[in-house]
């Protein structure tokens, strides 16, 4: 008589091996969407406009007057400066070693270049002063006195006009540094782009030219 076959009785719950693949499929699925949602966060602008990372639109009438004292923008930790060494005052004047005029508008950082801490105008020396150790600077950032180790930092900022088109941007110097910029007529604002900056040149102290550090 013919001996009948053993039927294998069906395994419950999952063998080993399903498990391990099961697991390496959930780690995959995780490190995917870790990964998708690190490049979302990284493509995500920082700043929005008119927060400091960001752009600030100031209208043309904000703008100080030629080598007047500076125009501050809390929120965009900036000064405005309009400078012009052909026409000189107590506030902007030519060194010494400087053999072109500077003319034009700059927005320039309000933190002090030495240590960080933030800097004012002093209307009665007519220049920038930094509480914390002393450094001072011209109308436009230069080093009158140190410690600090260079001139004042400087935004990118542009010219727009009344359609927001732009008639003039800073472009970086032979320094890497942002000039001051001339205003085109039609210009009816001005840009400043606080997530673009450059750091100020180590330029000579101007007090070393009068024998006055
Ligand atoms: S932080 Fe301004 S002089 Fe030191």
């Amino acid at each position: 008589m013919a001996k009948a076959k053993a039927v294998a009785a069906p395994k419950e719950g999952i063998s080993r091996r399903e498990f391990l693949y099961y697991i390496w499929g959930a780690s995959l699925a995780l490190f995917t969407a870790e990964l998708t949602g690190l490049i979302i966060w990284f493509a995500i602008p920082r700043f929005r406009e008119g927060e400091f990372g960001g752009n600030f639109t100031v209208s043309i009438d904000n703008l100080p007057g030629i080598n007047e004292p500076p125009v501050a923008n809390a929120e965009g930790r900036f000064w405005l400066v309009n400078l012009d060494t052909t026409q000189p005052n107590g506030l902007m004047y030519p060194a010494p070693d400087e053999t072109e005029p500077i003319i034009g508008v700059a927005a320039v950082y309000k933190v002090c270049t030495h240590l960080g801490c933030i800097y004012s105008w002093n209307d009665a020396t007519t220049r920038f002063e930094c509480p914390c150790h002393g450094s001072k600077y011209r109308l436009d950032g230069r080093r009158v006195e140190s410690p600090a180790p260079r001139t004042l930092d400087r935004f990118e900022l542009s010219a727009l006009d009344a359609d927001g088109n732009v008639l003039a941007v800073s472009e970086p110097d032979a320094d890497d540094f942002y000039p001051a910029i001339i205003i085109p007529d039609g210009t009816v604002s001005l840009q400043v782009n606080t997530g673009q900056k450059k750091n100020g040149p180590q330029e000579t102290l101007i007090c070393t030219f009068t024998d006055n550090c």
